[in-house]
């Protein structure tokens, strides 16, 4: 999906002094309308920004810092429906135009340290990429059951996951670097997004 000309060649982004400058909620929604273009797109982006903040909760941040996780989740893939040549520099170019919290566009600019060059350090960071694989293929997989995430156990995940020809776009690699950096087993990842994501609310 991503070829390494994607290499983002910098580890600075944004300006430490608009700490605390966020997107509201409907802003990121308007951004989010205006430059995606593709719904399953829209409800991968959406999952993962429900993710991100309801594990930021979960670790007993306050709602001002889940707020930004919610939007680095929200907006990561914000350019790859229409630049994917793009990815994921033009999202963060137009939030440093934006004056947005360097924190957010850091953790956007490390979603995929294989093809963007730029390794995850803030617990954010290392969240974003460790749910950003696995949200798809637990979806793909609620989509072929009838029951979709109800009854949804880890071992059915696991057992996709092994299958390497089931979503097969789906990097395992990546998601088992991203949970070994995040210092959270594979399993914990699984149940953790099984849990939350099937009561996405996706407004
Ligand atoms: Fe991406
Ligand atoms: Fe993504």
């Amino acid at each position: 999906m991503q070829t390494p000309s994607l290499n983002l060649n910098r580890q600075e982004f944004g300006d430490p002094k608009n700490t605390g400058q966020v997107l509201t909620l409907s802003e990121a929604h308007d951004l989010l309308n205006d430059w995606v273009l593709n719904d399953r797109l829209k409800v991968h982006m959406k999952q993962v920004g429900h993710l991100m903040k309801a594990y930021a909760l979960s670790i007993g941040l306050d709602s001002t810092a889940a707020h930004k996780w919610h939007l680095a989740g929200l907006l990561h893939d914000a350019d790859w429906d229409q630049w994917p040549d793009q990815h994921c520099r033009k999202i963060i170019e137009e939030l440093e135009a934006r004056a947005i919290d360097a924190e957010i566009i850091r953790a956007i600019a490390c979603h995929g340290p294989r093809y963007f060059g730029v390794d995850p350090r803030t617990p954010m960071d290392k969240m974003l990429y460790a749910f950003d694989e696995l949200s798809g293929l637990v979806h793909a997989y609620s989509l072929m059951r009838p029951e979709g995430y109800a009854g949804m156990e880890v071992k059915g995940v696991k057992k996709r996951l092994k299958d390497k020809t089931f979503a097969a776009q789906v990097s395992r690699e990546d998601i088992d670097d991203a949970a070994q950096r995040a210092e959270i087993s594979v399993d914990e990842l699984i149940a953790f997004v099984v849990a939350h994501q099937g009561s996405t609310d996706l407004a």
